[in-house]
């Protein structure tokens, strides 16, 4: 699944996975945490409806068979919208610790160890609308980088859609590079 999340509730936090807070290049300051239950509940109905609006623009296809796709690609990576231990990590990108840290966005990653060294998926990232262009995300992917290593994780890896120039130029900034690029051609168009 590649691509977006957003929207949430209340519920206290719990500790943060990973409590070295990261700067950014434009020194943003995060720290990356489990989910809450309320927070993971508000998600995954979020995150289908966003993977579905993105598949459709990228694919052209319906909205339901659109929404389809989606749903089958949440549900493989958080199965009854929920994650499976040690495997998928719903996480909430906060800035700060403690009562008053504030949640400016969302990661979904999973590990794949089907290859032998162990690659950490992130299937999405969002930060929220008002938080852009603060270097949250940059600081947020670079947080990323260090809960991966604390997993064994050899390689970080995503896909991002044809039509997200924005998370493109965030990537490559970081390093990212393409391992194959995926091509259509859609039939018909003028
Ligand atoms: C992509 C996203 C996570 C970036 O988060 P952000 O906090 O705004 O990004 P940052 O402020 O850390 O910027 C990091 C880099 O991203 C790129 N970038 C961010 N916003 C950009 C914009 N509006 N136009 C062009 N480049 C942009 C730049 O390369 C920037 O580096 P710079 O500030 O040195 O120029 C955010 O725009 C978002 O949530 N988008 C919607 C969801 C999405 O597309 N997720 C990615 C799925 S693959």
């Amino acid at each position: 699944m590649p691509t977006g999340v957003r929207a949430r509730c209340g519920a206290a936090a719990p500790p943060a996975w990973h409590a070295g807070a990261v700067t950014s290049r434009a020194r943003a300051t995060v720290v990356l945490r489990p989910m809450t239950d309320d927070e993971l509940a508000a998600y995954v109905p979020w995150a289908i409806d966003n993977l579905a609006a993105e598949v459709a623009r990228a694919r052209g296809v319906t909205a339901a068979q659109a929404r389809a796709l989606a749903q089958s690609r949440v549900d493989a990576v958080l199965p009854g919208g929920r994650p499976r231990p040690g495997e998928a990590f719903p996480l909430a990108i906060v800035d700060g610790a403690g009562p008053t840290a504030r949640r400016h966005g969302t990661i979904l990653a999973g590990l794949d160890r089907s290859l032998g060294p162990v690659r950490l998926y992130l299937y999405d990232l969002v930060i929220d609308a008002p938080a852009r262009r603060r270097g949250l995300g940059r600081a947020a992917m670079v947080a990323l980088e260090a809960f991966a290593a604390a997993r064994g994780v050899h390689t970080i890896a995503l896909n991002v859609f044809g039509h997200n120039a924005v998370a493109e130029a965030l990537y490559r900034s970081l390093g990212y590079v393409a391992e194959h690029t995926a091509m259509a051609k859609r039939l018909g168009a003028p």
